[in-house]
């Protein structure tokens, strides 16, 4: 699979079959599925061989390129039924990722206007990969627009993968470290580990290594003591999901670390492209909160860790209130309080 030039590719089309890296075997062994489905698709995003909002947006645009490919219809009507059972299927897989959705959306504007069934194959597909090239373009404006903010030799803390893998490449929280990584070689990123599924340890911290960046690898609960020790400047992560009122759903242990920032005084700072920013919800409070299998909780890497019948909760994600975050960044720019004027602007902007 080719590189981006920014970074390995998490996810294209090789002819008809979209090809993903397996970000569930990194950073151990780079292996990468090539799906023929939607159904396959669906459960790539399910099981997390693609994960991260935005690159599960670009998988879902071009799962529904795929069913119109599979769909034997020959009339708009028997294509249109094909074409709603999976993106039914699709928007199944991950409740929390707006990006998703949105995705749907895109799509859903082609084929829902009634039309030639070979021509809206081809449109699934094309509007597929633009989605997949817009991303990249937001995470680069993204980055310009955020490196600005961080000291010179910033040391930085981010939480979970928003990186290149987890969007259509560059990344998003990473895409400005990135930038600002271009501009400034002196800065130093600490990256939590991120329980359950280390999205941290596994794969931010080898998306780093390959780029040269230094980083430091911690666990979750050491991230309290290096900013009591005064040790971090900045956070910077990403977002699965950001309300009207600027609230941002993300990784769990976001929120934990946006408590940490606010009592230490360091700015906390949000990446993400206006395809995440959900004006429908008006807070957080009504984003929903995606419950996963307690097995990655009681196991680790495949190994039990827990005595067997441990109750266990899971929630993949928190909900960080808007008055914990500094400045979202998106790739219209850098918004501050009050977001929802400014977010609303953006978005009418795309
Ligand atoms: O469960 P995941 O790995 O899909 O969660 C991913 C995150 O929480 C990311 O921080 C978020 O999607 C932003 S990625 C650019």
């Amino acid at each position: 699979m080719s590189k981006t030039g920014y970074s390995v590719k998490t996810i294209e089309w090789q002819g008809d079959e979209v090809v993903m890296i397996d970000q569930r075997l990194l950073p151990l062994d780079e292996k990468y599925i090539h799906h023929q489905t939607w159904q396959e698709v669906a459960n790539s995003i399910k099981t997390m061989v693609i994960r991260g909002a935005p690159a599960i947006g670009v998988a879902a645009a071009m799962g529904m390129a795929l069913a119109a490919m599979q769909s034997p219809a020959d009339t708009y009507a028997e294509l249109k039924k094909d074409l709603d059972a999976a993106a039914r299927g699709l928007f199944e897989t991950r409740p929390t990722a707006y990006n998703l959705g949105w995705a749907l959306e895109q799509q859903a504007q082609i084929y829902e206007k009634e039309g030639d069934p070979g021509q809206i194959r081809r449109r699934l597909k094309q509007r597929s990969q633009e989605i997949l090239e817009e991303d990249i373009a937001m995470c680069v404006a993204m980055g310009e627009h955020g490196a600005p903010l961080f000291p010179q030799g910033a040391r930085i803390l981010t939480h979970c993968n928003a990186g290149a893998l987890a969007t259509a490449g560059y990344g998003t929280a990473l895409g400005v470290i990135r930038s600002l990584f271009k501009r400034d070689k002196n800065i130093m990123v600490y990256v939590d580990e991120t329980r359950p599924f280390l999205q941290g340890a596994r794969l931010t911290a080898w998306e780093l290594k390959q780029e040269g960046i230094p980083y430091c690898l911690i666990t979750d609960n050491m991230a309290g003591y290096f900013f009591k020790e005064g040790e971090i400047d900045a956070v910077v992560v990403g977002s699965d999901r950001i309300a009207a009122n600027g609230d941002v759903a993300n990784k769990i242990g976001t929120y934990t670390v946006s408590v940490l920032a606010k009592v230490h005084n360091v700015p906390f700072y949000v990446a993400a492209p206006t395809s995440t920013v959900d004006m429908s919800l008006p807070d957080g409070n009504h984003i929903p909160i995606e419950e996963r299998d307690p097995a990655e909780v009681t196991h680790f890497q495949g190994s039990r860790c827990a005595t067997t019948g441990t109750p266990v909760c899971n929630p993949a994600f928190d909900v960080t209130p808007h008055e914990n975050v500094t400045a979202i960044i998106t790739e219209a720019g850098v918004h501050r309080e009050p977001y929802r004027e400014s977010l609303a602007a953006a978005k009418k902007g795309k």
